[in-house]
């Protein structure tokens, strides 16, 4: 399931506040991801944005008027509830939520609300001093009581130039968000999984460190490719310059070490563990407390003791081990070998010497090599499609 978005119909309720407008860019991502977007405001949502904005960007009708002889709910009101595979209400308003939680329905929103059976989600956004409200807040406990998403809201600026608790999540996390819901009984839904992200960076002093090109991508689109297919996800991640995405256990370390304990810990109860992160095989063998001088000599050595190999160490009970091997050159050879030595089900060998894979690139090259010694050359793919190939795999053997 490369794309969990593709014709699944969302309907998209959008309610009277200022960041409605942060919801035309959700429409936007949501069909340019082939979702069939069904746009329903409330009568304060129009005073704030046209609903031929939406319409252009959705290609489809926009539901403002319940009554209104042109509109598809005056026919059946249920229709778009029926259809839709995930109701999402964003912005959601401390009026709308009230109105929720207690079953009113008055406007296209609250009625589709109502009358859906589809998992429904709601991005609060308003005033800080309102979302804090002990009103509201029970009208959001009550909705979470019957099963309805919260997402958000988010620290930050409020229209009202105060800071405080009321935005609305980004397009990302509201996206993330749909994802998780689409893709919670997926083949992977009851299963951890934990991936590893980025480059360890080991330090020679408090100014630098040791570390290589990894960006962290692979890994990442590994761990939302997992969360869509259901699985409670932990990313341990070195820094990246990466979000982190919505509904995955984020665990952020900078060393090997670090990145061993953290993975040790998260493997205990997991079902699978697998390693894109690009670990240092050496660190300094002491770290200077101060800020090591150039000096006169034109050249410097350092000790380097070996790290531990993460990957080989850790075993558990039915634990799925997945590695990569980034190769320039014998990519088969030396992947095969590390399958073996590490104990491994499947090694993804990585061609890094295409300028379109390996370090940095949004898609990659891949061969999948099993323990049954299957290889399997992949043509370019995203990573997040790489993500899923490897999945599937791990799917299967898990089942
Ligand atoms: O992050 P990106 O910019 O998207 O780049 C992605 C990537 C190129 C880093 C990724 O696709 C990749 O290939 N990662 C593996 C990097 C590598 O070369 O690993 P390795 O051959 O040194 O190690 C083999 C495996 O053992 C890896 O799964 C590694 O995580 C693991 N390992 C390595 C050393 C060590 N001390 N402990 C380990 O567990």
């Amino acid at each position: 399931m490369p794309n969990p978005l593709e014709n699944r119909h969302i309907a998209l309720g959008v309610t009277g506040s200022i960041a409605c407008y942060k919801s035309v860019d959700l429409a936007s991502k949501l069909t340019q991801a082939g979702a069939l977007v069904d746009v329903l405001m409330t009568p304060e949502a129009t005073k704030f944005l046209a609903p031929l904005t939406f319409r252009s960007i959705t290609h489809r009708p926009v539901i403002t008027d319940i009554f209104a002889p042109e509109s598809e709910l005056s026919i059946n009101h249920v229709a778009v509830a029926e259809r839709a595979d995930v109701v999402i209400v964003a912005p959601a308003t401390a009026n709308t939520i009230a109105k929720l939680a207690h079953g009113l329905a008055d406007d296209p929103v609250t009625t589709t609300v109502l009358a859906t059976r589809a998992p429904v989600i709601v991005a609060p956004a308003m005033d800080a001093n309102m979302y804090e409200n002990a009103a509201t807040q029970q009208n959001v406990a009550a909705l979470q009581g019957r099963g309805y998403i919260i997402a958000g809201p988010a620290s930050g600026r409020l229209a009202s130039g105060l800071i405080g608790l009321g935005r609305m999540l980004e397009t990302p996390d509201l996206l993330g968000c749909i994802k998780v819901v689409l893709g919670r009984d997926g083949d992977l839904a009851n299963r951890k999984v934990v991936v590893s992200a980025g480059g360890t960076q080991e330090p020679i002093d408090p100014v630098r460190v040791i570390a290589n090109h990894s960006t962290g991508k692979m890994g990442y689109a590994l761990a939302e490719a997992a969360r869509d297919r259901g699985a409670d996800v932990s990313l341990v991640t070195t820094p990246t310059a990466l979000e982190d995405p919505y509904g995955v256990n984020v665990i952020k370390v900078r060393t090997a070490l670090e990145m061993r304990s953290a993975l040790l810990h998260q493997c205990s109860n997991a079902d699978a563990l697998i390693m894109a992160a690009a670990v240092a095989d050496w660190r300094p063998t002491e770290t200077a407390d101060h800020k090591l001088k150039k000096g006169d000599s034109d050249t410097w050595s350092i000790d380097l003791v070996k790290n531990p190999d993460i990957l080989a160490e850790i075993s558990g009970e039915g634990l799925i081990k997945v590695g990569f091997a980034a190769e320039s050159e014998d990519l088969i050879a030396n992947a095969q070998s590390k399958l073996v030595s590490k104990g491994l089900h499947l090694i993804v060998a990585n061609n890094i010497t295409a300028p379109d894979s390996g370090f940095g690139t949004d898609t990659n090259r891949v061969t999948l090599v099993d323990r049954e010694g299957r290889t399997t050359e992949l043509p370019l793919l995203t990573k997040y499609e790489v993500g899923h190939e490897i999945l599937d795999r791990v799917a299967k053997v898990l089942a």
